[in-house]
């Protein structure tokens, strides 16, 4: 009784804050080029923007028939696609066919809430692009993945993104003395596992205060019964 009542308590108690823990929310867009957590953490790809009017990935083609370029950032000008942030390609004859996907002003960062995951998207007339951000921990190359239109008829058009810049920056805003890694893997819950453990220590120690103050309570109670009994 006393065992179960405690549990309970305990579950109460460690529940919340695994959550608030895990749930790292969303990524709000600051500017075309960062997005930041809830927790202070951020994702900041300024490093990755060409400021030359060129794109940074150039001609990446897609297992159909088109190859698309793409500047974080900063806009760039391809063919015909003007001061646009996600230009599509299309070679025909007499003149390539280019077709803007999205404009920098366009921006947003979506996050799937799900998993966590973060994509950064575009509009452009009726056309989108969707930047799906892959945090690939430890790596050192960053590489833009062109995974096409999800159906012949659609303008969306989805990449991926896979980088250590696509893994949460910066250290989380907590009071808990222990070094975290900003940097442990996707999704943005990752760089949080040594805030857990403590989390963790820290719910236990709780529970266990908890049981004990139950179990004290429960004598006293007996304890205080039984002297009024024997004052009867
Ligand atoms: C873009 O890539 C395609 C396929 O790889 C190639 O045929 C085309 O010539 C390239 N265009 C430019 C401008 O590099
Ligand atoms: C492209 O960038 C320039 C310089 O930042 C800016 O003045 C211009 O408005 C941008 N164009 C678009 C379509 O966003
Ligand atoms: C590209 O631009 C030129 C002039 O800037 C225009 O004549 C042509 O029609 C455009 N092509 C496409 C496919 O938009
Ligand atoms: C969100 O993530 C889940 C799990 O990975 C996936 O099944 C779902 O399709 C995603 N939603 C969107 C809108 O991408
Ligand atoms: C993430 O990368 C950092 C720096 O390269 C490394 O110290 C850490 O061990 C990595 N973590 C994982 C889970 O791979």
């Amino acid at each position: 009784m006393i065992y179960l009542r405690s549990l309970l308590l305990c579950s109460v108690f460690v529940g919340p804050l695994m959550l608030g823990v895990c749930a790292q929310g969303t990524c709000n867009g600051n500017t075309p080029c960062l997005c930041s957590y809830e927790n202070g953490q951020f994702l900041d790809f300024t490093s990755l923007g060409n400021k030359d009017d060129t794109p940074r990935f150039y001609n990446v083609s897609d297992k159909y028939e088109y190859a698309y370029s793409w500047n974080p950032c900063y806009n760039f000008t391809e063919g015909n696609c003007s001061e646009v942030s996600v230009c599509k390609i299309e070679s025909a004859i007499p003149y390539d066919l280019y077709t803007p996907l999205g404009y920098q002003n366009s921006y947003e960062f979506v996050t799937n809430r799900s998993d966590n995951s973060v994509e950064l998207v575009y509009q452009a007339g009726t056309g989108s692009g969707h930047i799906r951000l892959i945090c690939v921990n430890g790596s050192t190359t960053t590489s833009l993945i062109a995974l096409g239109p999800p159906s012949q008829q659609s303008h969306d058009f989805y990449f991926e993104l896979r980088s250590p810049l696509c893994c949460p920056q910066g250290t989380p805003l907590t009071s808990v003395p222990t070094t975290i890694e900003p940097t442990t893997g996707c999704p943005a819950c990752a760089g949080t596992s040594g805030l857990k453990d403590a989390l963790i220590g820290v719910s236990v120690v709780l529970g266990l205060l908890l049981v004990v103050s139950i179990i004290l309570a429960v004598k006293l109670r007996r304890l205080m019964a039984k002297k009024v009994y024997d004052e009867l």
